[in-house]
């Protein structure tokens, strides 16, 4: 099967997350994609009653061109449930996330929701977090300093992220960092606060304890993993 038919199957799948009623926070990413087509298939056509809350403008567009209906996070007391991509996921469901610069409000969406499935295929399933660049949102303001200071504290390459030859700005008006740490990440907790400490730092896209089910999509169908198998 291909990829792309393998994060439809997912994307698709966790939509029996949502109930009716529900306030939902909206991924961001080309697999979670599918989940908000159903969902506004949904809306559209059994009359689903529920409210979303998108992590990113793509994804704010994304859902008003399919119907669902959209609040601000702050017009709401939290959330039922989020459903997001993810990068990387390692056995105890610790995230690598931000591959498409939305982890500042992925992580605070994530943060207000009392449940973070994530949608994936069997690629981002790893062993040990870290093959895939870690993102890092810095500001603007003297932006190498601190990717000298990110690179200092990880022993490691970081690059600037660039679309069209031009660094990129994320949907806060801020940079994003990737540290080259390779398969390394064996205590994701302790990294994601020595990087926060340096004042440069807005946001870190390693999700701690927040995920508790994956639906992760291979060759074999979809599986439902949860924390504790
Ligand atoms: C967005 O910033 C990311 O966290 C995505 O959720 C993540 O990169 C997964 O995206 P894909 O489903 O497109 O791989």
């Amino acid at each position: 099967m291909d990829v792309e038919a393998l994060k439809e199957e997912a994307g698709i799948a966790a939509c029996r997350y949502v109930a009716e009623g529900m306030h939902v926070g909206l991924g961001t990413g080309s697999t979670v994609k599918y989940t908000i087509l159903e969902l506004g298939r949904r809306v559209r056509e059994e009359g689903l009653s529920i409210v979303g809350v998108p992590t990113s403008v793509a994804t704010r567009n994304l859902a008003n061109e399919v119907g669902i209906p959209l609040a601000n996070l702050d017009e709401l007391n939290g959330l039922d449930v989020v459903i997001d991509g993810t990068d990387e996921f390692d056995p105890s469901f610790q995230l690598i996330k931000g591959g498409g610069a939305a982890l500042l409000r992925e992580k605070v969406v994530a943060q207000a929701s009392k449940m973070m499935v994530v949608v994936a295929d069997d690629r981002k399933k790893v062993a040990t977090l870290g093959a895939f660049p870690l993102p890092i949102e810095i500001t603007p303001f003297s932006f190498n300093t601190t990717k000298r200071a990110i690179a200092s504290v990880l022993g490691c390459e970081v690059n600037m992220r660039m679309k069209n030859d031009e660094l990129l700005k994320t949907d806060n008006g801020n940079y994003i960092a990737d540290a080259h740490t390779g398969p390394t990440i064996s205590n994701p907790e302790t990294m994601e606060q020595r990087l926060l400490d340096l004042a440069g730092v807005v946001q870190v896209g390693l999700f701690n304890n927040m995920c508790s089910v994956v639906v992760m999509a291979s060759d074999t169908g979809v599986s439902i993993l949860t924390k504790n198998d």
